[in-house]
C-alpha cells in the first residue's frame, strides 16, 4: 500500500457520515511534501455535505499550499471509489493533472491521473 493511501485510510476514520454511512478519506501531498487530509462531512440538509477531496483541497489552499504532487482517496467499497464530478472540477482547478491513488482498507489500490477521469475540462483557460 502506498504510504499516502494509508494516511487517507486513517483520515477516513474522522468522516462525519451519519446519513449515508459511506465514509471517505483523502490525503493530499503538496510540493513540499506536507500532507493535507480530508474526510466527508455530511449535513442534515444533505445538499450541504462536502466530500473528502474538497475538504483536503480547501484545507491545503487555506494554509497557503499552491502546488501538489498527488492525492490518495480511500473508501470501503468493493469497487474503488473515484472522486465525484464536483471534486474532479476542484482538483483540476487547484491541482491540475494530479496523480490519484484510489485505495480501500481491503488492500486494493489503483493509480491514475486526473486527465483520465476528467478528459475535457472547463477551466480558467475556457473563459
Ligand atoms: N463522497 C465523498 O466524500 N467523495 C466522493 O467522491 C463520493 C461521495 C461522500 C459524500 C457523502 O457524504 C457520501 O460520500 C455518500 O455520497
Amino acid at each position: 500500500m502506498h504510504p499516502l493511501g494509508e494516511i487517507a485510510i486513517a483520515a477516513r476514520e474522522h468522516a462525519h457520515a451519519p446519513f449515508s454511512k459511506f465514509r471517505v478519506g483523502a490525503a493530499l501531498a503538496d510540493s513540499s511534501g506536507r500532507i493535507h487530509t480530508g474526510c466527508n462531512v455530511e449535513n442534515a440538509t444533505y445538499g450541504l455535505t462536502i466530500c473528502a477531496v474538497r475538504v483536503a483541497v480547501f484545507k491545503a489552499i487555506s494554509e497557503g499550499a499552491r502546488k501538489f504532487q498527488r492525492i490518495a482517496i480511500a473508501a470501503d467499497a468493493e469497487k474503488l471509489t473515484p472522486p465525484c464530478g464536483a471534486c474532479r472540477q476542484i482538483l483540476w482547478e487547484f491541482c491540475g493533472d494530479i496523480e490519484i491513488i484510489l485505495v480501500n482498507p481491503r488492500g486494493n489500490s489503483e493509480t491514475m491521473h486526473l486527465r483520465d477521469l476528467f478528459p475535457r475540462p472547463f477551466d480558467a483557460h475556457s473563459l
